[in-house]
């Protein structure tokens, strides 16, 4: 992915946005791509957000960060994706009073189904996705169905700060650090549906639900927990997640780049393969290995009396908005 130089060229949209301003400085700084890829940032925003975002470019050049090689500002998604072999697709239309469901989907539809084919038309061959910018898989979805000549599992959409809420409340919950925590597993739509899954999860080796001692507290403490922690978020703060939302993306790309810990998996929302009985093409959460750039969802998990209704009903839910955005035209069935 790197130039002969070592720079990578990272587009972020909604680049004047909450979560884009938690996110920026942290590229810059080289958290998400490590501290020998200098970075070219190309900032995408509707133009009544470019002056905006002209004072978020003038603080990270006051940064001075060492790795930062440039930046560009656009409002044209086919300069903004030109050369990028990282994307990161925030901006989103928020759903806002009076709005329908399938207004949002329209709305979103427009959006991702013209960012796809930038991406497709100026992108990078090596171009690795992130949709962030809700509703996540369903955005991916369509950008995906309108990139034909970009492999389907380049597209990927956030459910890493589902996976990172899991592990907080699990550390919370037994006392555990939370590097301790593995094997946490998201799987389904990254909305109030998501299925977060212990059962494999491990505390410093030993299985997470033999030291949680409270069989109850998973079902009606964890689950709901971490399934309503964004509406929480909303509630408390009166905008949605931003800096933790910024963090888990950069975790997200950072470990697709660099690789999952041995041992452990992250969870993602990919293109399923079939895997699990999620319909082929359906952008589902999953948990994932990564290595060598690439990721792989973890096979052959047993999926527990819990876990296959919940995971059935996400994955329903998902599959009813893929029907949506392709009845509205904005793809097209496999
Ligand atoms: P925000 O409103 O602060 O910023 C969004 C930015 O996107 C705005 O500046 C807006 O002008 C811009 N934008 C809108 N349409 C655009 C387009 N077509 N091209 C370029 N830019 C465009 O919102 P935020 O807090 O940064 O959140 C962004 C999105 O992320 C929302 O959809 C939110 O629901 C979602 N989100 C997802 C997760 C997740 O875990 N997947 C977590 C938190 C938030
Ligand atoms: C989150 O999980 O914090 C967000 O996706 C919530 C939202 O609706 O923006």
């Amino acid at each position: 992915m790197s130039t002969p130089a070592g720079t990578v060229t990272v587009t972020v949209t909604g680049a004047a946005g909450q979560i884009a301003y938690g996110m920026l400085f942290r590229i810059a700084s080289g958290a998400m791509l490590g501290p020998d890829t200098r970075v070219r940032l190309r900032l995408l925003e509707v133009p009544a957000a470019v002056a905006s975002l002209e004072g978020v470019a003038m603080e990270l050049e006051d940064g001075a960060f060492p790795l930062l090689d440039s930046i560009d500002i656009s409002d044209d998604p086919w300069i903004g994706f030109a050369g990028a072999s990282i994307a990161l697709l925030v901006g989103a239309r928020p759903r806002t009073a009076g709005m329908e469901r399938s207004d949002l989907l329209a709305a979103n539809g427009a959006i991702f189904t013209e960012q796809g084919a930038a991406i497709n038309a100026s992108a990078a061959d090596d171009v690795k996705v992130l949709v962030i910018g809700n509703p996540a898989n369903t955005n991916a979805f369509i950008a995906m169905s309108n990139a034909p000549d970009v492999p389907a599992e380049r597209f990927t959409a956030m459910t890493r700060l589902d996976h990172n809420r899991a592990i907080a409340q699990l550390a919370e919950k037994t006392g555990a650090p939370a590097p301790a925590i593995a094997r946490v597993a998201i799987w389904g739509n990254h909305s109030a549906t998501q299925y977060p899954d212990i059962a494999h999860a491990t505390i410093a080796g030993r299985p997470a639900l033999d030291l949680i001692g409270d069989p109850a507290w998973l079902t009606e403490q964890f689950v709901p927990t971490v399934q309503q922690r964004g509406t929480a978020i909303i509630q408390a703060r009166g905008a949605s997640s931003a800096a933790s939302a910024a963090s888990a993306a950069i975790d997200h790309i950072h470990d697709w780049v660099h690789g999952t810990r041995d041992g452990d998996w992250v969870s993602m929302a990919v293109p399923s393969d079939g895997s699990y009985g999620v319909p082929e093409g359906l952008i589902s959460s999953f948990p994932v290995t990564c290595a060598n750039g690439e990721y792989t969802i973890v096979p052959d998990l047993t999926i527990d009396e819990l876990a296959r209704p919940r995971i059935d009903a996400s994955v329903a839910e998902l599959e009813q908005e893929r029907d949506a955005v392709i009845d509205l035209g904005f793809a097209k069935r496999a």
